[in-house]
């Protein structure tokens, strides 16, 4: 797949109401995007499959959901004030921005051909707001930039009430907001985005054993939504890429038509979150091990994915574009977990009563799974629209329906067709789904 993909899938999801530009009738808003029908049901079902893997179907791990707005003391303690800085540069020509770590700046600027840059200087990714109505007197704080925060902060209330012991998680999935300097690759880097974050509390010294597990889980967890595992590597950073918190990380990365990217950091935190709370806040943030009986500040293990990157790289890896008796067919073929529908149910014709059969087909699929009702153009066509929006499996009624109760069911990726009782599609798809 070349970067060229990218724009093919850029607009296919606008032509199938995956994704639009934000705004779009205003001439939009820079590296911002709305998800549509067929978008939001795919995000959900992948935050879904995250929340169930990694918080649900886990004795040891709990969830939370903690307000966007913190108070901005949290981000002095975080280190987000002082430390969340990118470099940034301009080209005194043209006025191009960029970020000093991106570009080559013994090389001309690549919009204008000029060498002309303004010295590095620092430049704070965190969005501010004032709290309260008249903004002088306000008080500043931040949208939060990454969601752990708001489970540091709760790690008394939770383990308090959840009674959890060490080993054990907190996850949290919401949005986050970062006034990125350069954005761009479609939802890749956006300045308002979604998290996937677990926080995995544990005795200090335990870090490497860790770090090591949740490092294979992950891997897994994406080699599990279908994505083709020779397209995933686990990439250690280098002493220079940490993040201020984080002694050790590792970045499970995929590789996009624009190079190997990161989809989700693994790394160690340490005690750090919680010793700053602890200082900053004044109030013991410290967990009482009832083996040694004695009190500690557990150390953490984080993993951290983006939920539009991970969305993205679904796209990206479901995207083909075949020849079918000499017509370009485009596909998506998304595993069908992910799949925006699940089984699209088509009429043959639009009389003798095949769309009232349909419809309570349809009704019986959706007890289980998301259906889609489809009488519109020739069945060809019908099918070549589900194909774009991934659709895994067609049922399609015909006359033959109105005399044995059978119908066709079509799969996505091999158009094989077969033709079962209506009593036997639930159970034929969830066979076939697993
Ligand atoms: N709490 C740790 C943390 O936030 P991060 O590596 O800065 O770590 C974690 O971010 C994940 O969040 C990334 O791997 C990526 O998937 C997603 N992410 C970060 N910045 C993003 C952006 N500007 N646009 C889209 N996704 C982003």
């Amino acid at each position: 797949m070349d970067l060229k993909s990218i724009e093919n899938i850029v607009s296919l999801c606008k032509r199938r109401g995956f994704i639009f530009q934000s705004s779009e009738i205003y001439g939009g808003l820079g590296s911002t995007w709305d998800y549509g029908s067929y978008g939001v049901e795919m995000k959900q079902k992948i935050k879904n499959f995250w929340w169930h893997d990694v918080v649900t179907s886990r004795e040891n791990v709990v969830g939370m959901d903690a307000a966007i707005l913190m108070h901005p003391k949290t981000w002095e303690a975080s280190g987000h004030v002082s430390n969340f800085h990118d470099p940034l540069v301009d080209c005194k020509n043209c006025k191009a921005r960029y970020r000093a770590d991106h570009v080559d700046l013994t090389k001309p600027c690549e919009k204008c051909g000029k060498k002309d840059w303004t010295e590095p200087r620092q430049f704070n990714l965190m969005f501010k707001t004032t709290i309260g109505p008249v903004e002088d007197s306000g008080e500043v704080t931040y949208l939060r930039p990454e969601t752990a925060q708001g489970i540091f902060v709760n790690f008394m209330n939770v383990q308090g009430t959840s009674r959890q012991k060490l080993p054990f998680g907190i996850a949290q999935l919401g949005k986050a907001f970062r006034n990125e300097i350069t954005t761009g690759n479609f939802l890749f880097r956006t300045r308002e985005f979604e998290q996937m974050e677990l926080e995995f509390f544990i005795h200090p010294g335990e870090n490497e054993k860790w770090l090591d597990y949740w490092c294979e889980e992950r891997l897994n967890w994406f080699k599990k939504l279908g994505i083709n595992p020779e397209k995933l590597r686990l990439r250690p950073h280098d002493k220079d890429e940490l993040a201020h918190y984080s002694t050790a990380c590792f970045d499970v990365e995929y590789e996009f038509p624009f190079g190997w990217s990161e989809l989700e950091g693994i790394a160690d935190r340490g005690t750090f979150d919680l010793d700053q709370h602890n200082k900053y806040s004044g109030k013991k943030q410290q967990y009482f091990d009832p083996q040694t009986n004695e009190r500690i500040i557990p150390a953490v293990v984080e993993s951290s994915a983006g939920v539009d990157r991970t969305f993205l790289t679904c796209l990206v890896d479901a995207y083909c574009e075949e020849e079918v008796r000499d017509k370009k067919r485009i596909v998506l073929k998304l595993d069908p977990k992910i799949a925006p529908i699940t089984c699209a149910v088509l009429p043959l014709v639009k009389k003798d009563g095949l769309p009232e059969i349909a419809q309570k087909i349809v009704e019986d699929i959706r007890t289980k799974y998301s259906a889609f009702f489809d009488q519109g153009g020739s069945i060809g066509r019908r099918y070549r629209r589900q194909d774009e929006a991934g659709t895994p499996y067609g049922v399609t009624v015909d006359h033959q329906t109105t005399e044995d109760g059978t119908v066709t069911l079509r799969d996505r990726d091999t158009m094989d067709q077969v033709r079962i009782s209506t009593d036997n599609i639930l159970s034929e798809l969830q066979s076939r789904i697993q």
